[in-house]
């Protein structure tokens, strides 16, 4: 199974940034653990992270071809970007939203996302951690379909 992970705008700078909601852990080592984890469960994770809303719908668009699933991490573009949730509609593949931090706790524009009336379901508020329980929900949701 092949899984593409998308993060957005700032997500690069995770471990620097705002360790209150994101933690300290770097971007890096948060990637080497998800690919970790999805080795352990025969999954090809590709990572991809844009700071450009373009690129990220380029993204979902090559997902299209190759991948079985998506996890996103639409960062500050969940909140405005129509042209992602359209691609993300237009890829027709099961796909789960992450936000490493709880949006509902913070400040009210984070509560809402445009994205989640387009994917299977959303994760928030558990860290990192919370793109490996994507992980495993995606592979439900593949598996699942297969049946
Ligand atoms: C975020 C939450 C967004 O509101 C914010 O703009 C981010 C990260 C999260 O992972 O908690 O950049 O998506």
């Amino acid at each position: 199974m092949k899984v593409s992970l998308i993060h957005g705008p700032n997500l690069n700078l995770l471990g620097q940034r705002e360790a209150e909601f994101y933690g300290r852990e770097s971007f890096d080592d948060i990637n080497r653990r998800i690919k970790q984890y999805g080795q352990d469960r025969g999954i090809e994770v590709r990572i991809f992270q844009s700071n450009h809303e373009g690129e990220i719908i380029d993204a979902i668009q090559d997902a299209r071809i190759w991948a079985d699933a998506i996890v996103i991490n639409p960062a500050a573009y969940t909140h405005y970007s129509y042209a992602i949730r359209d691609a993300l509609t237009a890829a027709r593949l099961p796909a789960v939203e992450v936000h490493i931090s709880n949006i509902h706790a913070r400040e009210e524009f984070r509560r809402h996302s445009v994205i989640s009336p387009v994917v299977a379901g959303q994760i928030v508020g558990m860290g990192p951690f919370g793109y490996l329980l994507a992980l495993d929900a995606v592979q439900f949701l593949v598996e699942q379909s297969h049946r």
